[in-house]
């Protein structure tokens, strides 16, 4: 494990994968004090003066960029400024930063959202910059992509002379403790766990899900997510070089396998309980059919995810009744 003098910033530890990263970290034995946060009142990370403050002064060695501006489509269409300024400072802040401060390893996390919409599936690292985005959350990926490109960018001009080994990982959709469960801007997961949850103490009949049920899509818990990324990080930089390119270098991060919505929707109405019917609105839209990871670069890297996707599910279940006192 790391040695004791290795300290580490979690930039974004208040959400659900940086949360997920510290508790890893602390469950390997990391000791507390070698773990540093700032929320974001204490350290707003597109404040690009009071990021250089920081890292000037906290003698930082590794950096797990898991703080970003994320949402929905909803609010991905209608704030698009927002997510792209927002995402780009904090990248470009955090990782030059850290470079003039002397930190030699970061990870950043991105998204699937890198690839093209109609990337041939399961999406190999690759398919990057092969053709035209999804248009609802381009400007999140474009910044993405960027984030991607300045770690790239900062190993190939100073890798050698100064040691930068900066690295990226793209997570499939991701689901667990610390989810978003507000309707109108959470994720598929955490929106049909608090719906079957609803249905069930109120004694409702059946449940509307969104669309056809037939879209496939992939999922990864969180502590799983975690675990990947810190393996990520530790390869050794020769392992890592053997498996990547310099202007290719992320790495996905999937669960290798996607299930239909609506056996998705199955699995969660058994985990919740819920014994009513299953209704598909089929008026609403469906999106992309299917959207899969390639994650065999990952996978020869020596890294497998541990939690089954009913397990995981009720794991995350058990974190929406803690979360609302059920
Ligand atoms: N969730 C998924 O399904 C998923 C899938 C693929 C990739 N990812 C990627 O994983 C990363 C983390 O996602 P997440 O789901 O953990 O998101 P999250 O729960 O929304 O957490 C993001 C964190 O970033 C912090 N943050 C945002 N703007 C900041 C700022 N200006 N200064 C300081 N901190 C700031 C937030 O602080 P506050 O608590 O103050 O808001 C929050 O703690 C993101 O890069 C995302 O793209 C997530």
């Amino acid at each position: 494990m790391q040695p004791a003098s290795n300290r580490i910033f979690v930039a974004g530890h208040r959400g659900m994968v940086g949360s997920a990263i510290v508790r890893q970290l602390k469950s390997r034995g990391v000791p507390e004090a070698d773990i540093v946060t700032r929320t974001r009142a204490e350290l707003d990370l597109t404040n690009q003066a009071a990021v250089r403050t920081f890292f000037a002064e906290a003698q930082i060695d590794e950096v797990y960029l898991a703080a970003a501006k994320v949402g929905g489509i909803l609010a991905n269409s209608t704030r698009p400024a927002e997510f792209i300024y927002t995402n780009l400072t904090i990248e470009a802040n955090v990782i030059d930063a850290a470079f003039q401060s002397g930190v030699k390893k970061l990870l950043l996390l991105g998204s699937s959202c890198i690839y093209p919409k109609l990337a041939e599936q399961p999406m190999r690292e690759d398919a990057l910059l092969t053709g035209t985005l999804e248009p609802t959350n381009e400007p999140y990926a474009i910044a993405k992509i960027a984030g991607i490109k300045l770690c790239e960018s900062y190993n190939r001009q100073y890798g050698e002379s100064h040691g930068v080994d900066y690295r990226s990982v793209m997570p499939t959709n991701l689901y667990g403790p610390g989810d978003n469960y507000d309707l109108e801007t959470s994720h598929v997961i955490p929106a049909l766990l608090r719906k079957f949850h609803e249905a069930k103490e109120a004694g409702v009949a059946e449940v509307v899900v969104w669309g056809t049920g037939t879209p496939r899509r992939e999922f990864l818990y969180v502590e799983d997510m975690a675990a990947a990324s810190i393996h990520v990080m530790e390869l050794r930089k020769t392992e890592y070089e053997e498996h990547t390119e310099p202007m290719l270098s992320h790495i996905n991060v999937g669960y290798g396998d996607d299930v239909s919505i609506a056996e998705l929707a199955e699995i969660i109405a058994g985990v919740v309980g819920f014994s009513g019917e299953i209704v598909y609105d089929t008026d609403r839209p469906d999106g992309t059919p299917q959207k899969l990871l390639d994650s065999t670069r990952l996978n020869s890297l020596g890294w497998r995810p541990q939690v089954g996707l009913e397990e995981g599910l009720r794991r995350a279940y058990a974190d929406y009744c803690s979360s609302v006192g059920a």
